[in-house]
């Protein structure tokens, strides 16, 4: 089922009456990312995913995004479904906006999952780097951008054994708003740095990170871990920085076993 939100696409799938757990995806991709995790917890829980403005069926506007107008979207989301203490789960991007969320509004969440992110603003060389890809965008259009991105974000072992699926994402992302993806890059190039309050987090969090996630390594999410007071990591086998879809069986087991703890 598919409501319009503020007007983003939101979907359900699961039960009212379940604890809901809202999922936050990544760039440059939409909520189709969160599709196996959905499939084996909508038996037992509400999963709400939605598409993050400018991205995948959600409206691109004039692209002037900020962190804090993702976080705005999200409360709005929040508060239009009277959601009761979600989960709320987000992966890179997605954990950027969860991180923010945790600062503002702990008190509306009961736990977090944290996949493949980090709670640093982007250094001088990275901002640099989203400079050039706006750049790129506008001399090429999006398409090659995004197979570059794209392809970076996933191990090697999926990009030769899961050629198809790759070039599926690659395809899919391709179709979107080229000013949705600049303003999601001027949004994450301007973000906050909210490592300060990691140690603030009071509420059960766990993280999960590819062994081969190149964007956001082990050694960074470790970091993350030592510092949220109530925290589990998991390390990804065989998987990149999208854990997700990569080791999906692995995902799914950290996630039910990390539910299955809370009251
Ligand atoms: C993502 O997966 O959301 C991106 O890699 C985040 C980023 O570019 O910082």
């Amino acid at each position: 089922m598919r409501e319009f939100i503020n007007g983003l696409s939101v979907f359900f799938e699961g039960n009212n009456s379940n604890k809901p757990i809202i999922f936050l995806h990544g760039f440059p991709y939409d909520h189709t990312m969160w599709q196996a995790q959905i499939e084996i917890l909508k038996d037992k829980y509400l999963c709400v995913s939605y598409d993050i403005r400018g991205l995948g069926e959600s409206p691109a506007g004039d692209g002037q995004f900020t962190m804090e107008s993702f976080v705005d979207d999200l409360e709005i989301i929040l508060n239009e479904l009277k959601l009761i203490k979600p989960v709320i789960c987000g992966l890179s991007m997605g954990g950027y906006i969860t991180l923010r969320a945790l600062e503002r509004m702990q008190d509306k969440f009961s736990a977090a999952i944290l996949c493949d992110t980090r709670s640093e603003a982007d250094s001088n060389e990275g901002k640099l780097k989203r400079a050039a890809a706006i750049k790129r965008i506008n001399k090429e259009g999006l398409a090659p951008f995004a197979k570059d991105f794209i392809t970076n974000c996933f191990a090697d072992s999926f990009i030769h054994n899961k050629k198809d699926e790759l070039n599926k994402i690659i395809e899919h992302s391709s179709t979107f708003n080229p000013v949705g993806v600049k303003g999601c890059l001027l949004a994450m190039l301007s973000r906050t740095d909210t490592t300060q309050t990691l140690t603030e987090i009071k509420i059960p969090t766990l993280l999960v990170c590819g062994e081969n996630d190149v964007l956001t390594p082990p050694s960074v999410m470790k970091e993350m871990f030592h510092k949220i007071p109530d925290a589990e990591f998991v390390e990804v086998k065989n998987a990149g920085h999208m854990t997700p879809i990569e080791n999906p069986d692995e995902v799914n087991k950290a996630i039910l076993n990390f539910l299955s703890k809370l009251n």
